[in-house]
């Protein structure tokens, strides 16, 4: 069974991009129960520091990196903050992508989406999020760009986003990261790095 691990780029508590990912998670749920879905919590990353990581890092942050080490792709929501992903979703990117070459990101098919309550839905944060998900060695997932604009209006349920539009375009998204998933090998899925 393939995993799809998925992350919110905002820790706000009504955060519209973790409506993003909970919409993802229910579409995931409901047509694809061949595939697993794990949320990464990205609060529960300390800051990062070499000199932690030299220290050896905790059993809680090791196990947020085999989250990811053991997905098969990653789902990322972000929000733009001054048109850049937010200081939260960078650290956790900066963990996740240790060691350099070799790390849970390395090879990873990652799909990315945007949401904010402005008309452009955060797009601005899409090209600087592929730059550094690029630079971590991951493979960005190529898709009709979905940002998610008017977002603070869209009626949820559940923590979902209801709106028919909102969610085939994220159904897109979904299809398009399972397009990018490698073919199975006889070992099985993406093994930790
Ligand atoms: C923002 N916001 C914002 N919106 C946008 O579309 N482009 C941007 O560059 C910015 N910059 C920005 C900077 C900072 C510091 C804050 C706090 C906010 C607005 C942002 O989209 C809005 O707060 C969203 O609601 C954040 O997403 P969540 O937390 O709802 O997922």
């Amino acid at each position: 069974m393939a995993t799809i691990a998925v992350m919110s780029g905002s820790i706000r508590r009504e955060s519209v991009n973790s409506a993003v990912i909970a919409t993802i998670t229910d579409i995931i749920t409901r047509h694809h129960r061949d595939l697993a879905v794990v949320n990464v919590p990205i609060a529960q990353f300390p800051h990062f520091s070499e000199d932690i990581e030299s220290a050896g890092i905790g059993t809680d942050v090791q196990a947020l990196k085999d989250t990811v080490g053991h997905a098969d792709a990653l789902v990322i929501s972000s929000p733009a903050y001054n048109g850049f992903p937010p200081g939260v979703l960078k650290n956790a990117l900066d963990w996740l992508s240790r060691p350099g070459g070799n790390s849970p990101l390395t090879g990873l098919p990652v799909a990315i989406a945007s949401a904010s309550p402005g008309r452009a839905g955060g797009e601005n944060v899409q090209p600087r999020l592929r730059e550094v998900l690029t630079n971590c060695g991951a493979r960005v997932v190529e898709c009709d760009p979905v940002a998610i604009g008017g977002a603070f209006a869209l009626e949820r349920s559940g923590g979902c986003f209801t709106d028919p539009e909102v969610r085939s375009r994220l159904d897109r998204l979904v299809a398009a990261t399972l397009a990018a998933l490698p073919s199975p090998e006889p070992c099985g899925s993406r093994q930790p790095v």
